[in-house]
């Protein structure tokens, strides 16, 4: 089947098998690889992408189901290649190790500096509880949330 969908702005139509997801048609058809395929399985959040400004994992969506909507992968945050604050903000706090989780937590975090601009420890906490990452121990990643809030 072929489906045609926005990808960070752009009109974008892509052929699929009716059972691929969101995430696969991201990286290998549209070759936007920043969205990561950590488990498949909707528990780590390195998939985390915007539909329709809905925060999603992607490898949980079917590609058919974005047919006609909005997509926001963290290639659509930078802006005409500068990084975004959020983007940012995780360099200058140190909060990238292995960076294999760094695409779905810049996306979590974008989501939730839109709703929220001042949050404290525990909406960060929430917000970022479907976001796993095995490296930093989140102490730098909550600088920078927190750096990121300050800035804006
Ligand atoms: S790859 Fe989607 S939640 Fe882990
Ligand atoms: S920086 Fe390696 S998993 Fe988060």
């Amino acid at each position: 089947m072929r489906i045609s969908l926005t990808v960070n702005g752009e009109r974008r139509e892509a052929d699929l098998w009716g059972g691929e997801s969101l995430l696969t048609m991201l990286r290998d058809t549209l070759e936007l690889p920043g969205s990561k395929n950590a488990c498949e399985q909707g528990e780590c959040g390195s998939c985390s992408v915007l539909l329709d400004g809905e925060l999603v994992c992607s490898c949980l969506v079917l590609a058919a189901q974005a047919e006609g909507h909005e997509v926001v992968t963290v290639e659509g945050l930078a802006d005409a290649g500068a990084l975004s604050p959020v983007q940012q903000a995780f360099v200058d706090a140190g909060a990238v190790q292995c960076g294999f989780c760094t695409p779905g937590l810049v996306v979590a975090v974008t989501d939730l500096l839109a709703r929220t601009s001042e949050p404290g420890d525990d909406e960060i906490r929430e917000a970022l509880s479907g976001n796993l990452c095995r490296c930093t121990g989140y102490a730098k990643i909550f600088d920078a949330v927190r750096l990121a809030a300050e800035r804006r």
